[in-house]
């Protein structure tokens, strides 16, 4: 086979967008999310810098053009900005796209750093504008820096999409007002559903809230008008004449999108998971530590694309249910 094929799956979807874990660490503990004494991975089990590069270049090679890191929170790492900067070098050759998600606590510090790097959109997580309930969902009471972060990020020249998870008795009542300000201050949203991944102390079932509800419930005060706006990823968007902005819907649970799924997600020790609701796995980081990586490394890209699943199984059947997958999303990349 030709090394360099063009990465599809046996379910003739083309794949050309990587989510690279740096780190499960984060620097926030949302209760949906993980645990407040969660268990991280063990440092040295991590890939390193130069593994990281080659990685993304074997990526980038069988036709990867978009790259996003993401954790946990990818700025708690230490030298994830060698990584920015070095792949920000192949933008323009190979990559088109450089971005990150991020809870943005850190985004102040690196946002001309980021800027200068070459990366023109992040996505920041951000679940609630109130200090009490951010405090309470994060278990960290650190809305402020993120709102600074926000703010220098933007300053630097840097787009922004707002990453919302719409949780039932948390946010539910805020999302228009989150929405609003959102849409003042420039900044693209999209909400998601949550998702039954890894066990949290709490039981996720009593705070999935399926989208169609919470767009009834917007359809009550605004008007929105489905728009053919696409970013090549699940959202689905509604342009809201009243803020004059565009909404994304991520409906994991309700509504599923697999049929156009387009990337692969790597953790920090280079576990190649081809669905984030599959338990298929490849191990990047053997191909990357053998005696031939670079044959190695496509050769374990050619079995992700046969094992890719047709769609993810996740659900939420039943309360106090066993979570889809034992993986926390800060695991497997958000
Ligand atoms: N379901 C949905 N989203 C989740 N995130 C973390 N855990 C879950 C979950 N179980 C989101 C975060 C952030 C992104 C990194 O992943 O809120 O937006
Ligand atoms: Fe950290 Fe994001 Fe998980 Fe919150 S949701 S604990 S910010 S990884």
């Amino acid at each position: 086979m030709d090394a360099h094929a063009p990465l599809i799956d046996a379910h003739c979807r083309r794949i050309d967008y990587l989510r690279l874990s740096v780190t499960d660490r984060c620097d926030l503990r949302c209760t949906y999310c993980m645990p407040e004494r969660m268990t991280f991975l063990p440092r040295k089990d991590l890939l390193d810098l130069d593994e990281l590069h080659r990685l993304a270049n074997g990526f980038i090679a069988r036709g990867v053009r978009r790259i996003r890191l993401t954790g946990g929170e990818p700025l708690v790492r230490r030298d994830v900005l060698d990584l920015v900067r070095g792949l920000g070098r192949r933008l323009g050759d190979g990559l088109d796209e450089l971005t990150l998600t991020t809870n943005g606590l850190q985004l102040a510090t690196h946002a001309d750093a980021l800027a200068a790097a070459g990366v023109r959109r992040i996505n920041v997580s951000l679940d609630t504008l109130d200090r009490e309930t951010f405090a309470r969902l994060a278990r960290r009471d650190r809305l402020d820096d993120v709102l600074e972060g926000i703010s220098a990020a933007q300053a630097a020249g840097i787009a922004i999409k707002i990453n919302t998870v719409a949780l039932r008795g948390i946010n539910e009542h805020e999302l228009p007002a989150l929405i609003a300000w959102a849409h003042e201050q420039g900044h693209a949203i999209t909400l998601i559903e949550l998702m039954p991944l890894g066990d949290v102390e709490e039981d996720r079932f009593d705070r999935y809230l399926p989208l169609a509800q919470v767009r009834a419930a917007l359809e009550r005060r605004w008007q929105l008008t489905p728009s053919n706006h696409r970013t090549g990823g699940p959202a689905r968007y509604f342009d809201s004449t009243e803020t004059g902005g565009r909404i994304g819907f991520i409906t994991p649970l309700s509504d599923n999108f697999c049929e156009g799924c387009n990337r692969l997600r790597v953790t920090a020790t280079g576990q190649l998971y081809p669905c984030l609701g599959g338990a298929e796995r490849v191990d990047l980081r053997a191909a990357l530590r053998s005696d031939d990586p670079e044959t190695a490394l496509d050769t374990a890209l050619d079995t992700a694309m046969r094992i890719k699943p047709a769609r993810h199984a996740f659900a939420f059947d039943a309360p106090g249910a066993t979570p889809a997958q034992p993986r926390h999303m800060s695991v497997t990349g958000g």
